[in-house]
């Protein structure tokens, strides 16, 4: 990992491999994955103020408001910050409006953390949906499989803790065609916002897993001057 650290967004449509990459990421460089998808759903799960709120518009296959996401993500942006003297994480779903990236601009300025880079996954729409209907995850750790694409050893089971797996309440079919739609109107007008910062990156979110991480691993190490292990 660099000494500076290695701070990215990641940005793409749902079941581009956002949160596949970030796993391989945080494995390769020891950044922190912090999924913000993994965060409200653990809220959810637990039944907290957060949770309550967030959920319908989960389920709904749109956003959570921005206030409720700007307030939790300082929260957890704190952290790594304390952590470390050159503190590295992989936002996740973060940010995800025109609104919540001005507002992370104005945290990681306040923070003195510039970000590495912004890696957006291209992809077509057409495979996104059987990726998507066909995923199983651990909801204990965020690991994610594919039933086809990237299967776990046993069908069901998580290769690392022997863990069940589940499907996701929102990755049926209805609810996955209105996350793509929502990510249309809300999400892609970051690719303009990044367009002119020199900080995006486009990485080909269609070819298979390993070398998807192989392209980000290639961009982070001409960013950084410094290869990963
Ligand atoms: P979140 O959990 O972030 O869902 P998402 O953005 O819809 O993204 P996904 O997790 O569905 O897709 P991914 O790109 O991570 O794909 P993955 O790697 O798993 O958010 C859920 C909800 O929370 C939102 O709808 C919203 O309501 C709310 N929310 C979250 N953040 C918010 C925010 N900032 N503001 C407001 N609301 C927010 O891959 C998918 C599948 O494909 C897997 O099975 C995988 O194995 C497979 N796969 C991955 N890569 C490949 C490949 N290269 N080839 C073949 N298969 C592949």
């Amino acid at each position: 990992m660099s000494a500076s650290g290695v701070r990215l967004v990641l940005l793409g449509p749902p079941g581009a491999g956002k949160g596949t990459q970030a796993k391989a990421i945080e494995e390769r460089t020891g950044a922190r994955q912090i999924s913000t998808g993994d965060i409200l759903r653990e809220n959810v799960r637990n039944g907290t103020d957060l949770g309550k709120r967030a959920r319908s518009f989960m389920e709904a296959g749109g956003l959570v408001p921005d206030d409720v996401i700007v307030g939790m993500m300082e929260g957890e942006l704190a952290a790594p910050v304390g952590a470390s003297d050159a503190p590295s994480f992989i936002l996740d779903g973060f940010p995800r409006t025109v609104g919540q990236a001005s507002a992370l601009d104005a945290l990681l300025a306040r923070l003195k953390l510039p970000l590495t880079a912004v890696l957006l996954f291209d992809a077509d729409r057409s495979p996104l949906v059987d990726r998507l209907t066909g995923r199983w995850t651990n909801p204990r750790n965020g690991r994610t499989y594919h039933a086809t694409f990237n299967p776990p050893k046993v069908a069901g089971v998580d290769d690392e803790d022997g863990g069940p797996l589940v499907q996701r309440h929102d990755d049926t079919h209805d609810v996955v065609v209105d996350r793509l739609a929502t990510y249309d109107e809300k999400t892609k007008p970051l690719v303009a916002y990044y367009a002119g910062t020199g900080l995006l990156a486009h990485i080909d979110g269609l070819a298979a897993i390993d070398a998807v991480t192989t392209e980000v691993i290639g961009v982070l190490d001409a960013r950084t001057g410094t290869p990963t292990p």
